[in-house]
């Protein structure tokens, strides 16, 4: 199930997540800020491809009550995540589609992840496991990258998504690294299919909350 590659990738990439990891989205500190504004005092939190902790992190300094699930196939996201939000957390190391609970949750979120899923089949099976996995009047929060729906817009967002990483990195790492992974790893949706795929898994309701580029906040609820 997990992609090797991929998980390879985030392992590497765990030390120094935090630092460049606000050079590549924008608003991801904005994305994350929201997050906790979203849901009315969750109970139960699950965390879905948690990475370092920073979405969980702000959960818990806004409800330092609830529980959290936090779940991630990268043993080093996971070490930093756990240091970072210490032993009243649950952590798990495992990708979303093998993750299997009999516990249901306030609020789902994955903030950054369901690009990773390398098929529009498997993505559609994981938007149903987490509807399932939520209490009813559950909310699902999801962060992600898009396309463009048309040739030009998605011209204009890998422009305009270059120039602000070219705002605090040289062009070679741009290009070079970002860049050159997102081509050979990342598949984003048009926002029309991921929406459509969040109602087809049975989300009543279904809205953009925030837009930065080529990245957006949904909020969906069961
Ligand atoms: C770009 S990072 C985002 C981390 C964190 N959510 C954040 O916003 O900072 C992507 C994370 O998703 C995890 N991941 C990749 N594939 C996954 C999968 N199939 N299921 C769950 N997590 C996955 C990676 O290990 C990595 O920690």
């Amino acid at each position: 199930m997990t992609n090797v590659n991929v998980d390879e990738a985030y392992n590497k990439q765990a030390d120094d997540y935090d630092r460049f990891i606000v050079k590549l989205i924008p608003d991801y500190l904005r994305f994350n800020a929201l997050i906790p504004r979203l849901a009315a005092k969750p109970g139960t939190v699950l965390d879905i491809g948690c990475g370092t902790g920073n979405t969980s992190a702000r959960i818990l300094e806004a409800y330092p009550k609830a529980k959290l699930t936090c779940i991630d196939p990268s043993p080093a996201m996971i070490g930093i995540a756990r240091r970072k939000l210490g032993d009243s957390v649950t952590f798990m190391e495992s990708p979303v589609e093998a993750f299997q609970t009999e516990e249901r949750f306030d609020l789902a979120v994955s903030v950054m992840v369901m690009h990773n899923i390398q098929t529009t089949a498997r993505r559609q099976e994981v938007y149903e496991k987490i509807y399932s996995a939520l209490n009813p009047g559950g909310a699902y929060v999801s962060v992600d990258i898009f396309k463009g729906e048309c040739d030009l817009s998605q011209k204009l967002f890998m422009k305009y998504w270059r120039d602000f990483m070219l705002e605090s990195m040289p062009m070679d790492e741009v290009d070079g690294k970002w860049l050159a992974l997102y081509k050979e790893k990342d598949k984003p949706l048009k926002m029309s299919e991921q929406l459509a795929m969040l109602k087809k898994a049975g989300f009543s309701s279904v809205d953009i909350i925030h837009k930065a580029m080529n990245f957006a906040l949904i909020l969906a609820l069961k």
